[in-house]
């Protein structure tokens, strides 16, 4: 069977953000390339002040406010949102409630989200901070399939980031949203190829490689050659 880039179809996303936007603008950048297999179709933002919604409707995307004064009301208008725009897979990006638990149903492995953390660690508010705290030597960000539970679900990729002596939470969050803007894109492409799928509670991907090498860090220090000094 053709896969879905090779049949010429684009994937149909929509997403709900709830501020900045860098992550929705990401995934716009990657379906600017034509043979990318996904297209943004819709845009939903809980605030109506959100700079990703202006952003939406001024690059021409469908893009929608809907008050998240009650979150029943709210996920049966995304969903009617949605379905008229023919959305075949919800991206959330920056969206900062948590959805109602019919709608998390309605949408199961067809719904993912994106966390600066490498969870399970650090769910929540200010991960990047938690991080720090705890003083680990690695986090990073997360793309995961979406569950009843907050920043939980089958997990699809990660992207590490080393922790510096010297960083706070705004130098650690940017280097973190530099790699969520590498790693949500590849992310849908791979769902968009049809290569993603949830078997047992886990995600397989067909054609994954993981990296071979492990990351220090700190670093081992540059090797000397034996030879050298040698006489
Ligand atoms: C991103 O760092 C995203 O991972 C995070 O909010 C930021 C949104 O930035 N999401 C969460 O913390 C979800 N739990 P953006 O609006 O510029 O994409």
């Amino acid at each position: 069977m053709p896969r879905r880039a090779e049949a010429m179809f684009r994937l149909r996303v929509g997403v709900l953000i709830s501020g900045r936007g860098s992550n929705l603008r990401a995934l716009l950048a990657a379906c600017a390339d034509t043979t990318y297999p996904a297209e943004i179709a819709a845009v939903v933002s809980d605030r109506a002040e959100a700079p990703g919604l202006a952003f939406a409707q001024s690059a021409g995307i469908c893009s929608a406010f809907i008050p998240h004064h009650a979150q029943q009301a709210f996920a049966a208008q995304a969903e009617v949102f949605f379905r008229h725009q023919g959305i075949q897979l919800v991206c959330l990006a920056g969206f900062m409630r948590v959805l109602d638990a019919g709608f998390v149903e309605a949408w199961r492995d067809r719904m993912i989200n994106i966390h600066p953390s490498l969870l399970p660690a650090f769910p929540g508010l200010h991960p990047q901070s938690q991080a720090l705290a705890a003083g680990v030597r690695f986090t990073g960000c997360t793309v995961h399939y979406v569950r009843p539970e907050v920043d939980a679900g089958p997990i699809i990729a990660q992207a590490v980031v080393a922790t510096r002596a010297d960083d706070d939470e705004t130098s650690l969050s940017a280097r973190i949203l530099s790699a969520e803007h590498r790693l949500y894109p590849l992310v849908v492409r791979l769902i968009a190829e049809e290569r993603v799928q949830v078997v047992a509670g886990k995600v397989e991907i067909e054609g994954w490689q993981a990296p071979r090498r492990a990351m220090l860090n700190p670093r081992e220090p540059p090797r000397k050659s034996p030879v050298r000094g040698w006489s």
